[in-house]
């Protein structure tokens, strides 16, 4: 492979005045491209995948199509506290937990076309070798330090405590379920020794102080190192990289504990360290040289030749350890590449709201694929093109049906299939010739279209700006459309009894539409891969046609050959598809864990809120109760009963009589009409001699004022209320 020369440059947005361009220059000769390691503590959801997973894998797409030397590694991460809780919590080991989930999340990214080279995991044997390793090179070059400090112990669970994972009385509020580093409630920042009777989520032990050694990296030593690595010399990097890791460096760093009390790790290879593992975030990394090995007995080529290009995608809340903590680990160490580039994204919310697993308010990608088969390349869509790439971005199923009905079927889909209809109609099913004696300027104003768009893409994709370069693709089936739609073949064929030397005009724009589809395979490749096969089938051309050389060539199918019937690239995503989406997120998000299994392991997210009122219920409880809207169709006084009123209430399939006590607060007549809600399967019972059959749902306020309980609109009697 030759060399290549690679340019980046970062316009500083920062300074008013001066437009300070800097411009840097590598020679890269091999690319490595990590994407971060998931825990296996749960399935991925689609922020995962928008977040670091399908950049990634566009870009080493892209590479590949490029035929650069280039290497795509990830793996589970199976370390960590938040696995061992998790473990405890369903009674099971942390192998089990693991498993499970490695299985799940491969069997995901698989399913959705992420091409890793490898996907391996922190358990296997060599990773716990290199992790080690490392550890001990840098213990043997004297560089930790040694400390012992007091920190918080479960003696019933026999385990060190987290801040988060103990819970008491909020000292400002006195919130009962204050957590020790902080409360929810009134949003103090605690410690655990604030809290007034604290107790171990895990165990509902009394904590209790105990000595424990661990080994302190100390990062401050690496600080002027950092500024001027990242500071001064990648300030090509990302605003929102840049920026945390400006912040962070600009308020000083310190030691950080790189060992942890447990079990269940990666054992610290020293003498007299029983108990101990490293700390899940210096192993994790690591984790991405041991697939490497796993990967390839090159392995040493792409982690210590410093003409690597290696590229860390991950998602924003990994920034300060792929940019800060991990490099000054390989920098102490020596001997390893760092990364040129560290792409983040930032956050996707879904329908408004922070993705939040322990709410279950999330979009799993294991669902997507069994909901949607055959659309990976539709989700694979609307992730780029919605991609939080510069600021938290927000995920709604209208907007994925918008996207695939009015992009992706309606230009690109439609294009294509435009395309080969008329040319088995108007061409004889075979790729005209083009007549250059009697080209229009339309024609070559869209010939073209086609390098230029390439040009586009290939930069924007190389600066990480995929959404960008997304757009460009569609942009340019667009131009195709509008082409066509200019050209009018099917009108011209009208004229051929008495012109047929019309012919040429419309073979003129067959085949540029052809040439145009064929660069659309090839353009859209690392996008939405399963769509490029589809057109290389109809197309009958092979693999290679798909290599990036080919963007832009306005002769990549021959003339005279025979092309397939059109096959369908996007279907229609009708409106129920997306109700059922909406409702099923929004069902789900009322029980955390009880349907998916899936809850908050994660340390950051409290693991059980109280409810105030009355006690939690699953939703198995909720779903026993069958209301409906019904109308009221006559309301009277019950005899002897100052407090009730006698009620027909229409239920769409039956008028039943129902006595609610509300005669205090209505007038008969007044309510007549109204849409209300009742429990109708609530047993009958009679009051004053009336036989009760439903109840109505009534909100009373402090004051004890009831009002109904109605739906916003109008809605038909019977309608079911969930
Ligand atoms: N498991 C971490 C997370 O999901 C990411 C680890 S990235 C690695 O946030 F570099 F440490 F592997
Ligand atoms: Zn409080």
């Amino acid at each position: 492979m030759g060399i290549k020369r690679y340019f980046c440059r970062r316009s500083s947005a920062l300074s008013t005045a001066i437009q300070d361009d800097t411009y840097m220059e590598h020679t890269y000769n091999r690319i490595l491209v990590t994407a971060a390691l998931p825990y296996a503590n749960g399935p991925v959801h689609i922020g995962h995948l928008a977040g670091c997973y399908l950049p990634a894998d566009i870009f080493v797409r892209f590479q590949r199509s490029k035929k650069k030397d280039i290497k795509f590694v990830c793996g589970s991460d199976e370390h960590g506290v938040p696995i061992t809780i998790r473990a405890m919590k369903e009674g099971v080991s942390p192998q089990q937990v693991v498993d499970k989930y490695h299985t799940l999340i491969k069997d995901s990214f698989q399913r959705m076309g992420i091409s890793f080279d490898i996907y391996s995991r922190t358990s296997n044997p060599v990773h716990h070798e290199t992790s080690a390793g490392i550890f001990k090179k840098i213990y043997d070059l004297g560089l930790f330090e040694e400390k012992e400090t007091e920190q918080f112990f479960d003696e019933t669970a026999n385990v060190f405590l987290a801040d988060r994972y103990i819970t008491g009385t909020c000292p400002v509020c006195s919130n009962p379920g204050a957590y020790g580093d902080q409360c929810e409630k009134c949003g103090s920042t605690l410690s655990p020794e604030q809290l007034i009777d604290p107790r171990s989520t895990l165990s509902d032990a009394v904590p209790v102080k105990r000595k424990t050694k661990h080994w302190y990296f100390p990062l401050q030593d690496y600080e002027a190192w950092l500024k001027q690595w990242i500071l001064e010399d990648h300030k090509e990097w990302k605003n929102n990289v840049y920026g945390q890791c400006k912040s962070w460096l600009d308020s000083g760093l310190q030691s950080r504990a790189m060992t942890r009390d447990s079990q269940w790790g990666v054992k610290v290879p020293l003498p007299d360290s029983e108990g101990k593992v490293l700390y899940v975030w210096f192993d994790a990394p690591i984790g991405y040289i041991s697939a490497t090995k796993e990967l390839t007995a090159n392995w040493a080529d792409y982690w210590c030749k410093d003409d690597t290009r290696l590229v860390h995608f991950i998602g924003k809340d990994n920034i300060v350890f792929h940019c800060i903590i991990f490099p000054s680990m390989l920098k102490a160490h020596g001997g390893f590449v760092l990364p040129d580039n560290v792409p983040a994204n930032e956050f996707l919310n879904i329908e408004g709201e922070k993705v939040s697993t322990s709410r279950n308010w999330a979009v799993w990608v294991h669902e997507y694929l069994n909901d949607f088969p055959g659309c990976e390349d539709v989700l694979r869509y609307v992730l780029c093109a919605n991609a939080p790439e510069t600021k938290d971005n927000d995920f709604t199923w209208k907007d994925f049906q918008d996207r695939n009905n009015s992009e992706l079927v309606a230009v690109f889909g439609n294009f294509v299939n435009r395309a080969f209809v008329l040319m088995h109609k108007l061409c004889g099913g075979k790729v005209p010739k083009l007549h250059e004696d009697i080209l229009e300027q339309k024609d070559t104003v869209i010939l073209q279209e086609f390098k230029l768009t390439a040009t586009k893409m290939e930069d924007a994709i190389e600066h990480y700006r995929f959404r960008e370069a997304l757009f460009e693709v569609i942009d340019l089936a667009r131009k195709g459309n509008k082409y066509m739609q200019e050209k009018e073949p099917w009108i011209i064929a009208r004229t051929l009894s008495e012109h047929p030397e019309n012919q040429k005009a419309i073979d003129n724009c067959m085949h540029i539409c052809l040439q145009l589809c064929a660069n659309m395979a090839v353009m859209i490749n690392p996008f939405l891969p399963d769509t490029a096969r589809k057109l290389l089938y109809m197309m009958k051309v092979v693999d290679k046609m798909l290599d990036w050389e080919n963007a832009g060539k306005t002769k990549l199918l021959s003339v005279g050959y025979s092309l397939r019937e059109p096959q369908l690239l996007f279907r229609k995503i009708e409106d129920g598809e997306i109700e059922a989406q909406v409702m099923k997120l929004r069902a789900g998000s009322i029980l955390p864990a009880a349907k998916t299994e899936v809850e908050a392991a994660v340390p950051e997210e409290p693991a059980k809120k109280e409810l105030p009122g009355k006690p939690e219920i699953v939703f198995d409880d909720f779903a026993k109760i069958d209301l409906k809207v019904g109308t009221i169709k006559s309301a009277e006084k019950v005899a002897k009963a100052d407090k009730l009123l006698r009620l027909e209430v229409d239920l769409g399939f039956e008028t039943r009589t129902i006595v609610s006590g509300i005669a205090l607060h209505f007038q008969p007549e007044e309510i007549i009409g109204r849409q209300v809600v009742v429990v109708v399967n609530l047993a009958p019972r009679k009051m004053k001699g009336v036989e009760s059959r439903g109840m109505i749902l009534m909100a009373e306020d402090a004051m004890g004022k009831l009002r109904f309980v109605s739906p916003s609109e109008a809605v038909e009697p019977g309608a079911s209320v969930s």
